[in-house]
């Protein structure tokens, strides 16, 4: 059984800063990192974290050095893919190491988990708040859907396409995600789509594609449906996402979002 740790918008700041003067995002990076590793030994074989974009707030290597440093303790080797916040060149640079890091052009790769293939997407539209898969992206996407056979897929994009009623982050969506869909749509096998940007847990289905929306271990974005709203933040309990792989009453990749913290308990339900 195969299994990963979504992590997405961990938006990372300059030491001794606060993201939009309030948020202590290193602080709940850190706790992320401690509930992850709290319940490792607990679970069925993880094989590594997926931060999907956001990494830090301003995108510079002073921040991506900052974040490595939080995640150097994570007990996981983990994979990344680009949100609004970041820049490419210093992304890249910070990960020129990894093995899933492109020499060039858009922070794509595939990633076999033996049950499922996870495909990370670069939405980056650098300057914009917004994400569009570049032409690049969509053949990079064609070629690896098309060498699977309709083995399971997961893609992992920062921008989703599907809405959430906040206003504010649906105007800067994944502007071209019905072309990411159509193609789930035609794929001859399971496929689904998991985000992030933001900062909620949503679950939607469109056609036949299932789409969800993790939550950020800082704070999250305001729920309010109306267009009067100023779009904010609102430090809500963080989360992080596990995805298993289940083989009963039928195989399927199953999502559990994770409270960020310590709790109580717990104890035996009797006895
Ligand atoms: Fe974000
Ligand atoms: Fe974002």
């Amino acid at each position: 059984m195969s299994a990963f740790i979504q992590i997405t918008d961990t938006h990372i700041v300059p030491e001794g800063e606060l993201a939009y003067n309030r948020s202590d995002t290193a602080a709940a990076l850190s706790e992320a990192i401690s509930t992850v590793n709290g319940i490792l030994p607990r679970l069925d074989p993880v094989d590594c974290a997926i931060i999907t974009g956001d990494l830090t707030d301003y995108g510079t290597p002073a921040e991506y050095e900052r974040l490595k440093g939080i995640m150097a303790d994570l007990n996981l080797p983990y994979l990344a893919i680009p949100g609004n916040h970041d820049a490419r060149d210093a992304m890249r640079a910070a990960f020129a190491d990894q093995n899933w890091m492109p020499e060039a052009g858009p922070i794509q790769w595939s990633r076999d988990f033996g049950d499922f293939t996870v495909i990370g997407l670069d939405t980056l539209v650098e300057g914009s708040h917004h994400g569009t898969l570049c032409d690049e992206g969509l053949a990079f996407l064609d070629r690896i859907l098309g060498s699977l056979n309709g083995h399971p897929v997961v893609v992992a994009t920062h921008h989703p396409w599907m809405h959430s009623g906040v206003i504010a982050m649906d105007n800067n969506n994944l502007q071209n995600g019905g072309a990411l869909l159509d193609r789930l749509e035609a794929y001859g096998g399971p496929a689904r789509m998991i985000s992030g940007h933001v900062h909620r847990t949503l679950t939607t289905q469109i056609g036949k594609v299932t789409c969800q929306i993790a939550p950020a271990p800082c704070h999250a974005v305001h729920l309010s449906h109306q267009t009067a709203s100023v779009n904010s933040l609102i430090m809500e309990p963080g989360g992080v996402t596990l995805w298993n792989w289940q083989t009963a009453p039928q195989p399927c990749l199953v999502s559990n979002v994770i409270p960020v913290g310590t709790f109580k308990g717990p104890w035996p339900f009797y006895g």
